[in-house]
């Protein structure tokens, strides 16, 4: 079975107040539209077609890479005008699916369901009871419980408007009836446009069963029209990592204060998370794993037995196993720290490696540097990098003791268990095993007095 997707995505979202097409906002730091697609995406044998219109050409920049025909709507005349534009794209055997681009949590279990509810002689919606069912369309079922018709709340008498069961807008059937339908559409309602629900009442007509299916949640069905539905389905897609994470065998102190906003390639056991922690990117996360409060960890590969402690930053990092980092610590992209390496507070690392049983414990820039096994690098050690036009590199090798207040002036070389004298500036290889130090001598200055105010 050959599959047509249509996502409706052309509407304008005034009621964002943005600058921005609604679609391209963002929940878990993923555009709705891209959320829409990757788990259409996963149905097998299926073409993807997205009607777009508002900010068109934001919408293509945004999505150049989407394995997907784009197809104008350059006028919002409803979404039955919407589908009409993708015709082309529709050939008889397609089983078509509708998807709004604006309702980013649909799951593909859904999905799936409702496919399997199409044949040559049925019409599958994808329909939900809520509470308020004010805004949505109304499922319209005669005496026997069938589907009659749609009814748009703009449309619908007070006895209709009572109705709970709603319209979601996803929906599936063949092609060749949708194109008969597309076809005979008309504009004479309330507000002037071509309602897509309008084919209901023509399959009924047609002599087509409508099936029923609902989704798991009701968050799955939501859309986005402002930004209290966007914070909403923000929390609902977090809500669910969150569940997620514990089914998996993680400690969450608070599922509501934890936000993955990317994906967990790998994710160990008896893994610790407190409050307030952000994923983002792609992260895999060890066995035993703690990380403290108010961490943000972006692209990081976490092994086995690491401790990270509150408030540190970390971005393009493999951290060893057994390695103790923070509080406080930023690990800019392309570090790479081996097993049992400590890094402590404010000590920020970028494009390093560090090998076994290194400490960087307090108050260190280590930039562009390769730092050997058993290296202790004291407080407030700086690799100067930088000369305000190239960038150099800093050799620090095995067993080496650098003293704090250290500048090692790049490109240099620190040997193999040399010891660096505290408040050195190294500009020059410092030899294996021996005592380097750049320092003023220290004096005493006999019979100097400490001025004194004057008393007026
Ligand atoms: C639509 C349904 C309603 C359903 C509700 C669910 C119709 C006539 N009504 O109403 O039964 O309960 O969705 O949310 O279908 N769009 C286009 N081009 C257009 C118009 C809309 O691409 O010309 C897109 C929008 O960007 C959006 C989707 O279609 O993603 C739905 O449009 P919207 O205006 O939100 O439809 P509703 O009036 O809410
Ligand atoms: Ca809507």
């Amino acid at each position: 079975m050959k599959i047509t997707t249509i996502i409706l995505a052309a509407g304008k979202g005034t009621r964002m107040r943005s600058d921005l097409p609604k679609i391209l906002h963002k929940v878990a730091g993923k555009p709705l539209l891209q959320h829409v697609y990757d788990v259409s995406r996963q149905l097998e044998n299926n073409a993807i077609k997205i009607v777009y219109g508002h900010g068109a050409e934001q919408v293509r920049t945004a999505f150049v890479e989407l394995d997907a025909d784009w197809v104008e709507q350059t006028q919002q005349l409803g979404t039955g005008h919407a589908v009409q534009q993708a015709e082309s794209y529709i050939t008889d055997e397609d089983t078509v699916l509708i998807l709004y681009g604006d309702v980013p949590l649909i799951r593909l279990a859904t999905l799936k369901s409702l496919i399997s509810n199409v044949s040559d002689q049925t019409l599958a919606l994808l329909t939900v009871n809520l509470q308020n069912p004010a805004g949505y369309g109304r499922i319209v079922r005669d005496d026997q419980q069938a589907v009659s018709r749609i009814v748009e709340e703009k449309d619908a008498t007070l006895e209709q408007k009572q109705i709970n069961e709603v319209n979601t807008g996803i929906m599936a059937v063949k092609g060749a009836r949708l194109k008969k339908w597309l076809s005979q559409l008309q504009n004479g309602n309330a507000q002037g446009e071509y309602y897509l629900t309008d084919i209901i009442e023509m399959a009924v007509r047609d002599g087509l069963l409508v099936v029923t299916s609902q989704p798991e949640t009701e968050e799955e069905v939501l859309g986005v029209n402002n930004r209290e539905q966007l914070s909403q389905l923000e929390r609902a897609y977090q809500f669910e990592q969150a569940k997620m994470l514990m089914e998996r065998g993680v400690t969450l102190k608070d599922p509501y204060r934890f936000d993955n906003r990317g994906l967990l390639e790998a994710l160990g056991q008896d893994i610790e998370i407190d409050i307030n922690v952000i994923l983002e990117g792609r992260n895999s996360i060890g066995n035993r794993v703690k990380i403290g409060p108010n961490t943000v960890i972006k692209n990081a590969r976490i092994e086995d037995g690491v401790e990270i402690f509150a408030n540190c930053v970390i971005e393009d990092t493999v951290i060893g196993a057994n390695s103790r980092i923070g509080p406080f610590a930023r690990l800019r992209p392309e570090t790479v720290l081996a097993q049992d390496v400590h890094i402590g507070n404010f000590v920020e690392l970028k494009k390093s490696t560090v090998g076994i049983g290194s400490k960087i414990n307090h108050l260190s820039y280590v930039g562009d540097t390769t730092v050997g096994s058993k290296v202790n690098i004291g407080a407030g050690t700086i690799t100067c990098n930088y000369d305000g036009a190239n960038k150099f590199q800093t050799i620090i090798e095995d067993g080496a003791f650098i003293g704090s207040d250290t500048q090692l002036v790049a490109p240099v070389k620190v040997g193999k268990n040399a010891t660096i004298g505290a408040g050195s500036t190294i500009t020059r290889d410092s030899p294996e095993n021996k005592l380097t130090l750049s320092r003023a001598k220290q004096v005493t200055v006999e019979g100097w007095q400490r001025p004194v105010k004057q008393e007026k």
